[in-house]
């Protein structure tokens, strides 16, 4: 039989081993016929050697390596030789030597892949990726993105053990863990009709393990949420999940900022500065709009519903009578910018419903802009103070009620600075946001929910809060931000079971509810909890950011479309009748319509 072991993987031959004879196995990446000469470049994961078939060496080989076609699996056995005078590859590491093949064997055929496998600079229509997924990994693209994943989990699991962290592993057919999304339900066979859920974290898990003594916990869990897909966001994703006992958040901070410094350090060799900076939840969404600021470039939102206040502007005026707000930025030498794109701007605010933007540009003259009437010289230079405009800015105007604003200005500054290049290549700004509200408003049912999780524990100065004005507690929460992008969430817990079951009676949970949902764990509060804290960071937004990618499919194997579904597995799917039956279910499935 073919011996198809490898000596080699096909990124390591060069000169230093001519005249050794090896043993090469893998995919077929191209096959050049030069008459004479056969060339195949032959690929795995980590590289390209190019292989020469010769028929003066073997005719009968020859004609076989004729036959080969592209991503078929093949093995050999050849002698490395220098590539002849003017064929060397500087860009291969394998680019000095081809190897002068012996033996050949072919281990597997291939169909033609419906895209091409060697090209991966080809573009391929996302949905025939995932479809293929298999090969779409062999293009490279994704596999370094999965090699970095790998790496980034290595250097998590060596730093939290050099801490002291234990991972231990929390079960996936759980009870509803609340972290805002909807639960995916798994069916019980046992107990027909019941239902459990898959974790949305190991939250209460991991609690229960620092009542348990464990002290420091980590795991890399998989957490599973229905909720609206985006870029950013798996319905099924990972996180390093951490808890601690007897600490405070700056102990806990710090534990993170080493560990993302690690990881710099390990998956990137960048040095990355820490303490990182903090900024207050209020200050995030006055200044930027947002509670995940991206502070790589400058053009903070400012505020000027006072000066407005002052002016003639009717429709801004108006705004502000219905309790709405005006707010600006300022893009600095924009005063080239045409009416065509403010245009484009103005439909990136309405998204958001914002119905316009108001704009002025400022040259040596002054402002100009239709507006301006409305304004008098001395508002129009408190806005020039205020705003920090020179000669060649514009500044873009927007009214309405305030969470518009905010989100509307937010994607439009977000817009402006891909748009004029204003954002710096390599540059990692980490912020920790603080000071969230306890409790939020729920858009869909208008009722008081947990602004972070229902374990959170209040700010202590804001206690006295709790019963008249909740919406007016601050939570012990923070979030790590990096790049505009939210990197982790936590908080400090709740370790008394008095106050933990007042939340939840805040949050409008029955007796009865409480009981049935979270009983086990307000009476395992009651056995001696000690005070403590932790965090989720979400891994595969961090492996985005260390391969530059901005779609959370491109860094995990098998991820699932916008929509959910897994288009290889075609998943999800009926279930049989005989499952049905035997889970006492019945189901009325919706076609899916596959690619
Ligand atoms: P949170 O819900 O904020 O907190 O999640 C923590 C981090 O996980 C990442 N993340 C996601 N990543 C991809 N797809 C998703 N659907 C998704 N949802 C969240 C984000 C986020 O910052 N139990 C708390 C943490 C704690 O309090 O310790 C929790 O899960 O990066």
């Amino acid at each position: 039989m073919f011996d198809f072991r490898r000596t080699y993987d096909c990124r390591t031959l060069n000169k230093l081993h001519i005249g050794e004879k090896v043993t090469l196995s893998g995919w077929v990446n191209k096959r050049r016929d030069h008459g004479g000469l056969i060339f195949i470049d032959l690929r795995d994961r980590f590289g390209l050697t190019q292989l020469v078939f010769d028929p003066k060496l073997s005719l009968s080989i020859h004609e076989k390596a004729s036959e080969i076609r592209n991503e078929w699996v093949i093995s050999i056995h050849g002698k490395v030789i220098p590539r002849a005078e003017g064929m060397v590859n500087p860009k291969l590491s394998t680019g000095e030597i081809e190897v002068q093949v012996e033996e050949l064997e072919i281990l597997s055929k291939a169909l033609t892949p419906p895209f091409s496998i060697c090209d991966s600079t080809i573009d391929v229509n996302e949905e025939t990726r995932l479809k293929y997924r298999y090969l779409d990994i062999r293009r490279g693209d994704v596999s370094s993105k999965l090699v970095m994943r790998h790496k980034l989990m290595l250097a998590v699991r060596n730093f939290m053990d050099s801490q002291n962290f234990l991972e231990i592993t929390t079960p996936i057919l759980c009870k509803s863990t609340p972290e805002g999304a909807r639960d995916y339900l798994v069916a019980s066979r046992v107990y027909p009709g019941n239902f459990y859920a898959l974790p949305q974290s190991p939250q209460i898990f991991k609690q229960l393990l620092m009542i348990s003594g464990m002290d420091r916990y980590f795991q890399i869990a998989q957490c599973f949420r229905d909720e609206d897909l985006r870029a950013d966001r798996q319905p099924e994703f990972t996180q390093i999940d951490i808890e601690m006992s007897f600490n405070t958040p700056e102990g806990l901070f710090e534990i993170c900022e080493n560990l993302m410094q690690h990881i710099f350090q390990t998956c990137l060799g960048i040095d990355i500065g820490a303490p990182f900076p903090h900024m207050s939840h209020k200050e995030a969404l006055e200044k930027y709009g947002t509670d995940k600021p991206d502070v790589r470039f400058d053009m903070p939102l400012v505020r000027l519903d006072d000066i407005v206040q002052k002016s003639t502007f009717s429709v801004l005026l108006e705004e502000l009578k219905n309790e709405g707000v005006v707010k600006a930025l300022c893009v600095k030498n924009g005063a080239e910018i045409s009416r065509k794109q403010i245009e484009e701007y103005e439909s990136v605010v309405g998204k958001f419903g914002i119905k316009g933007l108001a704009w002025m540009k400022k040259s040596p003259e002054g402002f100009t802009s239709s507006i301006v009437k409305f304004f008098s010289e001395d508002l129009l230079k408190e806005i020039e103070n205020r705003m920090n405009v020179e000669n060649n800015d514009l500044i873009l105007i927007a009214a309405g009620p305030q969470d518009r604003v905010n989100q509307g200005l937010d994607h439009l500054r977000r817009h402006i600075a891909r748009q004029r290049n204003l954002i710096k290549e390599n540059v990692f700004e980490f912020l920790w946001v603080m000071d969230f509200p306890m409790f939020t408003i729920d858009k869909e049912t208008n009722d008081i929910t947990a602004e972070h999780h229902p374990f959170t524990s209040p700010n202590f100065e804001d206690m006295h809060l709790l019963d008249k004005d909740p919406l007016k507690v601050r939570a012990l929460a923070y979030d790590l931000v990096l790049n505009g992008y939210e990197l982790a969430s936590g908080s400090q817990r709740i370790h008394d079971s008095a106050l933990q079951a007042k939340i939840f009676k805040l949050l409008k949970f029955s007796d009865e509810d409480l009981k049935a949902k979270f009983g086990f764990f307000i009476d395992a509060l009651k056995y001696g909890t000690p005070p403590h804290l932790g965090c989720a960071l979400g891994l595969d937004r961090i492996v985005m950011i260390l391969t530059k990618t901005e779609n959370i499919r491109d860094v995990i194997a098998f991820p699932k479309t916008q929509k959910a579904s897994d288009v290889m597995l075609q998943a999800p799917s009926p279930a049989t009748s005989q499952q049905l039956k035997e889970l006492k279910l019945k189901a009325e499935p919706e076609k899916i319509a596959w690619p």
